[in-house]
């Protein structure tokens, strides 16, 4: 293998046979290595018989910690509709499936034919469902796929891996540093994979969706370097051409301020008791971490805790519902209104207030603190742990409120290096300027501050920012598909 072909080559002084220091190069993609499948995938357009080259389980990585994680698939479309078409210089979309910052195979995917979850990772490898998926999960993999462009779905390493002898391996900041090296695969490997890497347009949802907007918004820094070398990712550029976030769970050093700013007038469905005490503490720390983004609004309204229920609801809210009631016929809006009283209607537009608004959605999911819980029991705990302690905390409020006392050691640079908010505020050059976020308006997975802040800040920045909620839609929910894809072709 690798080893014998290592030894020759230093044998030989690099003279005697030149072809095995190509050979060295494990990071340079067979383009004859794949399989051609077809399927009929449907999008607003109808269906469309797709013919595409199928690349199963790539390593991208020349020291991978776990290939079965740190490997992708690749998709590339052949004909459309029986219409030979020419994917070489296509855009690129690479679908990340991450959910709960889990480690994400798309190995395992294809091996028990497709995911238990069907909330879980959809894409290339997966059959389509059979059923109609949970909520509003769209296959975005295939629209890209239907629409010409070439796919690519990388597996990453995530919180909860832990190897036999009891270390974990895959906590802050291995799924980004993965990613990162997806993106340096494809562009050690440009003009041999098909596509154009000048125009990588990375998705994902809610996790993924927080790894496609810190991928996006960290292009190119050199905080990762260290952990890129370790895993042997190619010598190449990271920086992204557009991001797509759909409900990201991201900005969680301030997440439970903001959960408490916004639905901490709510209540639990599942009522496990919240603390009151706590939720206000929270609130009124969002008051301080708001006001020092130096934000402001579209109009140049400064973005506070004071001024983001107005700008929420005339930026974001009132212009969701609208939408949702204007394209239903008459007598289904009627009965809609009937039933939400709450929800006003007139001359075309829906009408509401903030307090109206939280009545409507009614409930929160997530108890205080939201993420870094004072127990240690959530994902967020687990995903900020290190390799001998399976969860820590992450804010000083939460360190303090626990009895733990000091923040460990190791959590300043975990934060620095999962949240891009950081990265956006000192206006990274190597980030992405092209922006789609999205986030329906009944998803209290997290604040609606975050894709807010998200929005402002990169169109602060003069990014290109595509931004929208989807009204009533809980978390998960990707309600325009086709208009997603036409943004990222455009
Ligand atoms: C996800 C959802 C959460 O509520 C969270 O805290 C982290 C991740 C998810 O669906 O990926």
């Amino acid at each position: 293998g690798y080893g014998t072909a290592g030894l020759v080559t230093g044998l030989a002084g690099g003279c005697a046979f030149p072809a095995i220091h190509t050979s060295r190069d494990r990071l340079r993609f067979d383009p004859a290595a794949f399989t051609e499948r077809n399927r009929q995938i449907t999008t607003g357009s109808g269906q469309h018989s797709v013919v595409y080259r199928f690349y199963r389980a790539i390593p991208y990585v020349a020291n991978p910690v776990d290939a079965r994680y740190q490997s992708l698939n690749i998709s590339v479309p052949i004909s459309i509709d029986g219409q030979p078409i020419n994917a070489g210089d296509a855009p690129i979309l690479l679908a990340n499936g991450v959910g709960g910052y889990m480690p994400s195979s798309v190995i395992d995917a294809m091996d028990v034919g497709g995911p238990a979850d069907p909330g879980g990772p959809t894409g290339m490898g997966v059959p389509p469902p059979r059923a109609a998926p949970m909520g509003h999960r769209v296959n975005k993999p295939e629209y890209a796929l239907a629409a010409g462009m070439v796919v690519v779905e990388p597996g990453v390493r995530g919180r909860t891996l832990v190897d036999d002898k009891g270390r974990y391996y895959g906590t802050a900041p291995a799924a980004i540093v993965d990613l990162k090296a997806a993106v340096r695969y494809l562009r050690h490997n440009a003009g041999i994979i098909p596509g154009d890497v000048g125009r990588i347009i990375s998705t994902g949802t809610s996790a993924g969706g927080a790894l496609s907007a810190l991928l996006g918004a960290s292009g190119d820094s050199h905080l990762y370097d260290p952990y890129l070398q370790t895993i042997g990712a190619a010598d190449a550029s990271d920086a992204i051409h557009a991001v797509g976030a759909w409900c990201p769970i991201t900005d969680l050093e301030h997440a439970d301020m903001a959960y408490e700013w916004n639905w901490g007038e709510l209540t639990p469905a599942s009522d496990k008791g919240l603390d009151r005490g706590l939720s206000d503490q929270l609130k009124a720390m969002f008051a301080d971490y708001q006001r020092a983004l130096g934000l402001s609004a579209g109009d140049g309204m400064p973005l506070t805790a004071e001024t983001y229920d107005r700008h929420l609801i005339h930026e974001y809210l009132i212009p969701a519902a609208t939408r949702y009631l204007a394209a239903l016929p008459e007598d289904k809006r009627q009965a809609y209104l009937a039933q939400h009283p709450l929800i006003g209607w007139s001359n075309g537009t829906a009408r509401f207030e903030w307090a109206d608004y939280l009545r409507h959605v009614g409930s929160r999911k997530k108890s205080a603190p939201a993420f870094d819980a004072l127990d240690l029991s959530t994902g967020e705990n687990n995903l900020f742990g290190n390799n001998t302690v399976k969860a820590q905390h992450f804010t000083p409020f939460g360190a303090a409120e626990s009895g733990a006392g000091a923040l460990s050691p190791d959590i300043a640079e975990k934060t620095r290096l999962m949240n891009p908010m950081h990265f956006l505020a000192s206006a990274n050059a190597g980030r992405a300027r092209r922006w789609w976020l999205r986030v329906g308006t009944k998803d209290t997975d997290t604040a609606l501050t975050v894709v807010g802040n998200l929005a402002a800040r990169t169109r602060q920045l003069g990014d290109a920012v595509d931004t929208a909620m989807y009204w009533d839609a809980g978390h998960g929910a990707d309600e325009d598909p086709d208009a997603f894809v036409r943004w990222a072709i455009g």
